[in-house]
């Protein structure tokens, strides 16, 4: 595949910290973005959604109950509401508070880390109409990660499940590189011909387990290929194995260390 998102001759996958360092860190927080970063990710995965407010917050599910004691709908509370619940004790290997994090926070801090991508997917976008797809291209527009750096890499890269989200940013910052996500059920059927204008496919490990010469047939369609969560070594392996472009994991360094040795 052409596109700065695909790997060079030789190159080995490049890493991607899942929701953030998450394996060590609570997911999606401030603390697990840095620890990422630090740690030398090529790349963040984030998640975001819309506050009644209007603004974008990186938050997983469609309310807090998994991270927090606290339940809030995303949707149903302003950022100043949510900015109150600690999403942060849960976590066993962290204990301690953390707010939830604004987008607006992440992409100062990718600021910071020229050499790092952020790769944001939006989570329900039917619901609110396209405005989170506008939202977004706003925000990265605002940080300047709309445009690729003087070497022509791209900063910023928008990800979503949905067909309809993937294909609305497309039309309104078609600069900016889309990854189709897949779910299993759905990564090993073919795309059709015209790749939904997308420059990278992002199928589970378990759609390259059950069916890894997926590859090569996404790579000679011109794609790059994105694949998550990859944790396990064998997984690793297998990725580094095919030559996939980009490994999502909830353990960044140690996904690093096994990417790069012999
Ligand atoms: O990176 C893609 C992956 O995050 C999609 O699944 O549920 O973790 O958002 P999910
Ligand atoms: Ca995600």
């Amino acid at each position: 595949p052409s596109g700065d998102l695909a790997l060079r001759p030789g190159e080995n996958p490049r890493v991607v910290a899942h929701r953030g360092a998450s394996g060590d860190y609570p997911e999606l927080t401030l603390v697990a973005y840095e620890n990422a970063l630090a740690q030398g990710a090529d790349g963040i995965e984030c998640d975001i959604r819309m506050t009644l407010d209007g603004h974008l917050v990186c938050i997983h599910d469609s309310d807090t109950s998994r991270v927090s004691e606290e339940t809030r709908k995303v949707r149903l509370s302003t950022l100043a509401e949510l900015k109150t619940l600690d999403v942060g004790s849960w976590h066993l290997r962290h204990r301690k508070p953390e707010p939830p994090l604004a987008l607006r926070e992440l992409l100062e801090l990718i600021e910071a880390y020229p050499q790092a991508r952020a790769f944001i997917e939006t989570k329900h976008p039917v619901v609110a109409g396209g405005r989170v797809e506008r939202a977004l291209a706003e925000e990265l527009r605002y940080f300047g990660l709309d445009r690729p750096r003087s070497h022509g890499e791209s900063r910023a890269v928008m990800m979503s499940f949905s067909i309809l989200a993937v294909h609305r940013f497309g039309q309104i910052a078609p600069q900016i590189p889309r990854v189709q996500l897949r779910h299993y059920r759905t990564g090993a059927k073919p795309l059709p011909a015209e790749n939904y204008g997308i420059q990278v496919v992002g199928p589970s490990i378990d759609t390259i387990r059950a069916k890894p010469f997926l590859v090569e047939h996404w790579h000679q369609r011109g794609l790059a290929v994105y694949c998550w969560t990859v944790d396990d070594p064998a997984d690793v392996e297998l990725c580094k194995r095919l030559g996939v472009d980009w490994i999502g994991t909830n353990f960044p360094a140690r996904t690093l260390a096994r990417v790069n040795e012999d």
